[in-house]
């Protein structure tokens, strides 16, 4: 099948990518041309594991080009998909639709006969309903396109994963309009998806919309949840991580999602939520939603309380301090440094005066444009050098297995503050390492007795590999 996929920033070129390795002719249109140039080039212009070998093979295959011209997509494919970027405004929490109608305005009067666009991008709920109206607008006389909203579920770091073995895929319709060709087409195009049995649920434009927001809002709140826990486990001496499990271990809670830490960032969850208030409002259901504004302030508190427990760890007061920064990303795997945690710590630790140099594995070019007065190492060991302090902020799997021997030598002071509870604190203990953990303490797991086949194996499949004592 032939389609185009307009955008092809994070959502954009994984999907692209991905729809032609399910063997589609696929054309993925942007509007900068240095991008369009790099992904036909075969480059991925951001981080994402095993996105390169995927798009390498369809644009060796021939099933996948890039493009500037809108015109071209309009002749190419009579199905195009929108993953334009949907960033929050400048000014308040709203949603920045602005590249969604851009796209919409360029591809829609250059397409004759038949057209179906598939939005992805996150929006806010009536978006596809007051774009189904500026389509109706600017269409030819002798074109017909019907929007539909399918929204993208992918994790960063899991991207190509995600997309080709989605939890579930959603398809929204104009409710006026539900027997449209557009289910038939979608279900041609997952074919090979839904055959292994991906539930396809089928509703209408705002259920879809709301479906993404609701699914970010629930997953930050749990995140959140966790983290206002952990704000009583630092005042009573409690370990918030043996808490999560414990209450993991109940199926209707779950543990995934459950890691206390430096809390959230990136692109999505912070602004989904801010924009999911902002809609909310609008709708004039506010209330109904007021929780959410606690979820962002017990999120953005985790900052400050890192910031806080550095200084402590270094006697009261940061000033004059070297401070080493292990993480920029906003999550490992990844080289987003949107509303990343680990930045604003390191921002604000250098705002109050200390050194602070950072190390990150992939985001070390996006930190530096991001916050261009911080130092930069090339390696965790050479980020701790001479260090008070060593703050663990983004959990990358090769800060969780370092040994402390690697800094014990480096560093002024053997002070480690671990901000995502990830380490081996008996380890880094014996080692004569002074070890804080943002959270509360973290105590050796005395039993688990888990019915877990697997010796050594978590239980309870946690996002992050974290080594317990
Ligand atoms: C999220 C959603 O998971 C995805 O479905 C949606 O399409 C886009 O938004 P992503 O932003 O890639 O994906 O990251 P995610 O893995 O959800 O993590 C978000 C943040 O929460 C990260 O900063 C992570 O460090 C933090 N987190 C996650 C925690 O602090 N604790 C946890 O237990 C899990």
């Amino acid at each position: 099948m032939k389609l185009t996929v307009i955008g092809c920033g994070y959502l954009g070129a994984t999907h692209a990518a991905c729809m032609a390795e399910l063997g589609h002719d696929v054309l993925g249109v942007d509007v900068d041309a240095e991008k369009v140039a790099r992904l036909q080039a075969g480059e991925v212009p951001f981080f994402e594991p095993g996105l390169s070998d995927v798009l390498r093979r369809n644009l060796a295959a021939g099933r996948l080009r890039f493009t500037t011209d809108h015109r071209e997509a309009a002749d190419f494919a009579s199905v195009h998909f929108l993953g334009v970027g949907t960033p929050q405004l400048r000014r308040g929490y709203g949603v920045d639709l602005s590249h969604v109608e851009a796209a919409v305005d360029a591809l829609t009067p250059l397409v004759r006969g038949e057209h179906l666009i598939i939005g992805k991008s996150t929006v806010p709920v009536g978006t596809a309903a007051a774009l189904a109206q500026r389509i109706a607008v600017l269409a030819a006389p002798d074109a017909h396109i019907e929007l539909v909203w399918s929204p993208e579920f992918l994790r960063e770091g899991f991207a190509v994963e995600d997309t080709l073995d989605p939890d579930r895929l959603v398809l929204g319709t104009d409710p006026n309009r539900a027997d449209g060709p557009a289910a038939q087409v979608l279900g041609e195009i997952y074919r090979e998806i839904l055959a292994s049995g991906v539930p396809f649920i089928q509703t209408d434009w705002a259920t879809a919309e709301l479906v993404k927001v609701s699914a970010n809002a629930f997953l930050a709140t749990k995140i959140s949840f966790i983290n206002a826990v952990s704000e009583i486990c630092e005042n009573v001496g409690a370990d918030v991580s043996t808490l999560a499990d414990a209450i993991g271990y109940d199926n209707r809670i779950g543990r995934r999602f459950l890691n206390a830490g430096l809390g959230f960032g990136g692109g999505c969850l912070p602004k989904d939520i801010r924009g999911f208030l902002a809609r909310a409002d609008e709708v004039g259901a506010g209330r109904a939603l007021r929780f959410l504004r606690e979820v962002d302030a017990i999120n953005t508190r985790r900052r400050a309380a890192l910031v806080d427990l550095v200084a402590e760890a270094v006697g009261g007061d940061v000033l004059g301090a070297n401070i080493a920064i292990l993480g920029a990303a906003f999550k490992p795997e990844s080289d987003d440094v949107r509303d990343s945690p680990a930045l604003n710590v390191a921002g604000q630790l250098s705002l109050r005066g200390a050194t602070v140099t950072v190390f990150d594995p992939k985001a070390t070019a996006n930190s530096r444009r991001l916050y261009p007065t911080l130092e930069y190492a090339d390696s965790a060991v050479h980020a701790c050098d001479q260090a008070d302090a060593v703050v663990v902020a983004t959990e990358w799997a090769e800060f969780v297995h370092m040994l402390p021997e690697e800094l014990s030598d480096v560093v002024r002071a053997r002070v480690i503050v671990d901000g995502r509870r990830c380490l081996d604190a008996a380890a880094w203990q014996a080692a004569g390492w002074q070890l804080h953990a943002l959270g509360g303490p973290m105590r050796p797991t005395v039993s688990h007795f888990p019915t877990d086949p697997t010796p050594g194996a978590d239980p309870v499949a946690p996002e992050i590999a974290r080594p317990r004592a």
